[in-house]
């Protein structure tokens, strides 16, 4: 033990980490062991690499905007479900019999901390208040069985979509418990495959690893770049391979409107020969904070528009939009072959990036401290950063109000990005489709409702409506439900049929 003890130190002193320590002889024996186990499990020399090299770039990046460098998206690397909708109907059938091939699967990125919407488990299991009041996770699980049905029906070949979910340490456990709880929402247990990203130490502004609790390191995930970090350590590269999938599409949990596998834009990059595809929604605000898509040096990355000019966010093409537009999603599609190369050659080129977050910590004298500003940093890697990597970059372009509403706030007056939002977006989608296949809205007097809702009250509260991803993917297959009878919200459409909810609880 003794031996163990000083080994410790001494690699400790040698990183410049002995604080770590600092209050050893007032842990329990229980605690030190586990604190020894966690701290021989960790690579300092590593860790104080990352630091440096991220702290390096994060300076640099702040001295220097990226204007002159950056050119946008080239139309010819381009779709646009708008520009080209002679092309869609091709390119949907082109990703449903990928699909029918059993060779697509979908990636969740579920491994973030969701801190800002500030709740204690992980955000897929959040019920943003909808009528049936399913989670995201349920979404996401009906919508992938919905579309195994679609293209088994076009194509007469039963499939799958083996559905990879990361997690991390911090909400692994509980994914897997509440998948367990729900059956795995109807989906086959072994088409659902959890792994799990790396973890990094939080560190103050000198590289020292912060203590969350005298015996705790403050730990965090490494960001949802830990992803391909993750894909060779838990030998899901090789999962796939096994499984014969070809092609993949990664997204973020927190999209309520995310359409997981979209066949139209898994077959619009796999028609262009892509290795490597970014959905983008148009940036229509100069000073929206979203990264956008665009070449840098001549390779693809995403530009954040804290790395820009005002002048340069301001640009515009001939047609009048933004010059620099592509807003970048978090929603790709990925070759297999792509994949591996980056699981093999490139991750460890991937720079970490620098977030400043305020952390608990344990002051010298033993005191918890919450901090009212930043005091530290946490090392991510972003999803998009192998971007520079392809050989055949392309871009998608969707609507932003079919396709994507984040959750990433709690609930406040005005606020964005909040449950309300979320669930409002969704709501509105689903009254469009209920238009769309010719069925109408009617108030408590038996009038009908307008197609754009009228402002009631300074705010704007979209039909209650909500249909079951099981129904309907993307707005297929509702006319013989909808059309020409009218629905008095709130209206629910499910696997029993179209219902008006007597009692409107939202
Ligand atoms: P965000 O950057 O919005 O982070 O993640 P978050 O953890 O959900 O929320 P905050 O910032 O703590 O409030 C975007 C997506 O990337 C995933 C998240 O789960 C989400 O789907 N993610 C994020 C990971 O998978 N791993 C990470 O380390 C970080």
């Amino acid at each position: 033990m003794e031996s163990t003890r000083s080994r410790l130190a001494h690699r400790l002193a040698e990183a410049g980490q002995s604080h770590l320590v600092q209050f050893w002889d007032e842990l329990t024996p229980e605690q030190q062991a586990e604190m020894t186990s966690d701290l021989e499990a960790m690579d300092f020399q590593e860790i104080n690499k990352f630091f440096r090299s991220a702290m390096e770039v994060s300076h640099s990046s702040k001295q220097e905007k990226m204007d002159a460098r950056m050119e946008p998206v080239p139309r010819e690397v381009l779709g646009s479900v708008t520009r080209d909708r002679d092309c869609l109907k091709d390119w949907e059938e082109k990703g449903l019999r990928c699909i029918s091939q059993s060779s697509v699967a979908v990636l969740l990125l579920a491994g973030g901390q969701g801190t800002r919407l500030g709740v204690s488990y992980p955000k897929g299991m959040y019920d943003v208040g909808l009528p049936s009041h399913k989670t995201l996770f349920q979404i996401q699980a009906e919508r992938i069985l919905r579309l195994q049905q679609l293209a088994e029906q076009r194509h007469g070949a039963k499939c799958c979509i083996p559905w990879y979910i990361m997690t991390s340490g911090r909400t692994m456990e509980s994914t897997k418990t509440f998948f367990s709880r729900h059956s795995y929402f109807g989906l086959c247990k072994d088409n659902v495959i959890f792994f799990q990203q790396g973890m990094l130490p939080a560190m103050d502004y000198n590289g020292k690893i912060i203590l969350e609790s005298k015996n705790k390191l403050a730990m965090a995930p490494d960001g949802n770049g830990g992803l391909y970090r993750a894909l060779g350590t838990q030998g899901i590269v090789e999962d796939m391979d096994r499984r014969g999938v070809k092609f993949i599409h990664v997204y973020c949990v927190d999209n309520i409107l995310v359409k997981v596998a979209d066949p139209a834009f898994v077959g619009f990059c796999v028609q262009k020969g892509g290795d490597c595809g970014a959905k983008v929604v148009e940036k229509t605000n100069p000073t929206e904070a979203v990264g956008v898509v665009c070449k840098v040096d001549g390779r693809y990355q995403v530009v954040e528009y804290s790395e820009i000019t005002l002048a340069t966010a301001e640009k515009r093409s001939a047609d009048g939009r933004l010059m620099f537009n592509a807003g970048n999603v978090a929603n790709h599609f990925f070759t297999l072959a792509f994949l591996r190369d980056i699981v093999q050659t490139f991750e460890p080129q991937l720079q970490h990036h620098v977030a400043q977050k305020k952390i608990l910590y344990v002051d010298t004298q033993g005191r918890l401290i919450k901090p009212d500003k930043p005091n530290g940093i946490k090392m991510e890697k972003f999803v998009f950063d192998i971007f520079q990597f392809a050989k055949a970059f392309v871009v998608y372009e969707v609507l932003r109000e079919d396709e994507f509403s984040a959750l990433k706030n709690a609930d406040s007056q005005d606020g964005k990005d909040t449950p309300t939002t979320v669930k409002h977006a969704l709501m509105s989608l689903h009254h469009r489709w209920v238009l769309n296949a010719a069925g109408h809205f009617i108030d408590e007097n038996g009038t009908r409702v307008p197609a754009i809702p009228s402002l009631k009250d300074g705010t704007d509260l979209p039909i209650k409506c909500e249909i079951s991803p099981l129904v309907s993917y993307g707005g297929e297959g509702l006319e013989e439900l909808v059309s020409g009878r009218e629905f008095r919200p709130t209206l629910v459409i499910d696997e029993s049929g179209a219902h008006e909810l007597v009692k409107n609880g939202l």
